[in-house]
């Protein structure tokens, strides 16, 4: 029985808030701020989009919610300052447990898939740029499919375009309403809990497992399933 990991993106593997150097040349203690704000106006414009079948592809909610975020905070960036932004999206790094995870899981003989909001192309660019794209057999995007995560249509497309069964599909994400997304659709759902701050939606479904980091992921998974064959 062979199992797919589908590993979020934006979040999970890349630090969205790698960013911040490049908004401190700009607006310098405003920088941390203006990341955060940023990041929860790009899904929020992707929940919307997604709800309102008016789907424009990740890039779009991205560039969107950086002019929100610079009116809001009453900034005024020149093009080229955007652009510089915008553009460091596809060279944000990845977390310091990463590297480590994905070889372990990969030995471990895991079928290893990013699955992301984002665009193909730009996924593989930003994996490439972290130095982990190696890892993966594949991409698999919620472009495919025209809506966003937590559309059960793009949970649902994850398990046909990688070929697994629902029952062996995994899904492992920090974002809390990913892990839920993948949870009601069937699938299982690792919560990346890389920090104590961030608490997990009180509703009526839990992650399979919760990890404070990816390194050890695959003995964690392993030591679950034989769990569940005894039980
Ligand atoms: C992704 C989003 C959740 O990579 O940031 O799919």
């Amino acid at each position: 029985m062979s199992i797919t990991l589908g590993f979020d993106v934006y979040g999970t593997l890349i630090d969205t808030h790698g960013v911040i150097g490049e908004l401190e040349k700009i607006i310098g203690d405003d920088a941390a701020r203006f990341s955060q704000i940023w990041r929860e106006k790009q899904l929020e414009y992707a929940f919307r989009r997604g709800l309102m079948r008016q789907y424009k592809n990740f890039s779009v909610c991205t560039r969107d919610a950086l002019d929100y975020t610079a009116a809001f905070l009453n900034h005024n960036f020149s093009d080229q300052q955007k652009q510089t932004l915008n553009s460091a999206y596809s060279t944000l790094p990845a977390f310091g447990d990463v590297i480590a995870g994905l070889a372990a899981a990969k030995d471990a003989g895991f079928n290893l898939y990013a699955f992301s909001n984002g665009q193909a192309e730009a996924v593989h660019t930003v994996l490439s740029n972290a130095g982990i794209r190696e890892y993966f057999a594949d991409v698999v995007s919620v472009d495919e499919v025209g809506t966003f995560k937590p559309d059960p249509e793009v949970y649902h497309h994850f398990v046909r375009a990688t070929k697994a069964q629902l029952e062996n599909a995994w899904l492992i994400s920090s974002n809390g309403f990913d892990v839920i997304g993948a949870l009601a659709a069937g699938m299982k759902a690792v919560w990346v809990q890389r920090s104590n701050a961030v608490v997990f939606d009180p509703w009526e479904y839990q992650p399979t497992l919760i990890v404070d980091s990816i390194r050890d992921l695959h003995r964690k998974i392993d030591r679950w399933q034989i769990g569940e064959t005894k039980s």
